[in-house]
């Protein structure tokens, strides 16, 4: 199995990191993409992929950590990206809920469209935050299209918005929200979407699936994602895992 966003760069996994890794692998999830949010956690994204042999890194500037950001900070991302276990730039994109003001997602704007060019100039895939922006995101990727694959993580559109989306050749994370009583949309989702643009994901520390809800979120969690992912679409739990196995190795070759 496997955990295509989480954060073992957070400070509320990072310590632990050892065990962490060992529970997941305990429980069947092989591979880890370690996510950045910003330059520091960029940098740890990538020595956790030096550490351990099941995990991968994305590195990149999240669109509620722009404070530091710079055309410099963005060279130091496209070193790191260079590294052979960097396999996404992200997580970059849009976020419309916490920022209410035109002026601040002007600026999530302009460093979206410049990582975008940066996956494009290292021809990395990417991996999307977009919350309560879709609509902007759509017409951004329309208008400037990620050379390789991309995905909208722990996706919270609408099911017709996804199939537009999906015109596009884009892929969609779900996390542990699909195992919520009231998260009807993303269940929705899950089983109309082409099943060849699914990814399991945890984005943990956050988003803890049931019946773990409230605690805190890690890989070893991502069977409770596949097994719903499963039960939604009609497929034995290890079907289901080959699958998105697929979808995985098509978008991040891991
Ligand atoms: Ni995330």
């Amino acid at each position: 199995m496997i955990d295509t966003h989480c954060h073992l760069n957070d400070e509320q996994l990072y310590p632990e990191r050892k065990e962490v890794v060992e529970r997941a692998l305990s429980s069947g999830v092989t591979r880890m993409l370690v996510v950045g949010w910003d330059l520091d956690s960029s940098k740890r994204a990538v020595q956790l992929a030096d550490e351990f042999d099941s995990v991968y890194a994305a590195v990149g500037f999240h669109p509620e950590n722009l404070d530091d950001i710079s055309d410099d900070a963005l060279k130091e991302i496209e070193q790191l990206a260079k590294h052979p276990k960097v396999v996404a730039i992200g997580e970059i994109g849009l976020d419309y809920h916490w920022f209410k003001e035109e002026e601040h997602r002007a600026k999530q704007k302009v460093w979206f469209l410049k990582q975008i060019e940066l996956a494009n100039k290292l021809n990395l895939p990417v991996s999307i935050h977009a919350r309560e922006a879709t609509e902007d995101t759509y017409n951004i990727l329309v208008d400037h299209p990620i050379n390789k694959k991309c995905v909208l993580h722990c996706y919270s559109g609408s099911p017709e918005m996804a199939e537009r989306f999906t015109k596009l050749g884009i892929y969609f994370g779900f996390d542990g929200p699909i195992t919520y009583k009231n998260a009807e949309g993303p269940r929705k989702c899950v089983s109309t979407i082409a099943i060849d643009r699914l990814l399991t994901e945890t984005d943990c520390p956050y988003l803890t699936p049931v019946p773990y809800r409230g605690k805190r979120n890690e890989p070893s969690f991502i069977p409770l994602i596949l097994e719903k992912m499963a039960e939604l679409r009609g497929f034995s739990i290890n079907e289901m895992e080959e699958i998105i196995d697929r979808n995985a190795k098509e978008i991040y070759g891991i």
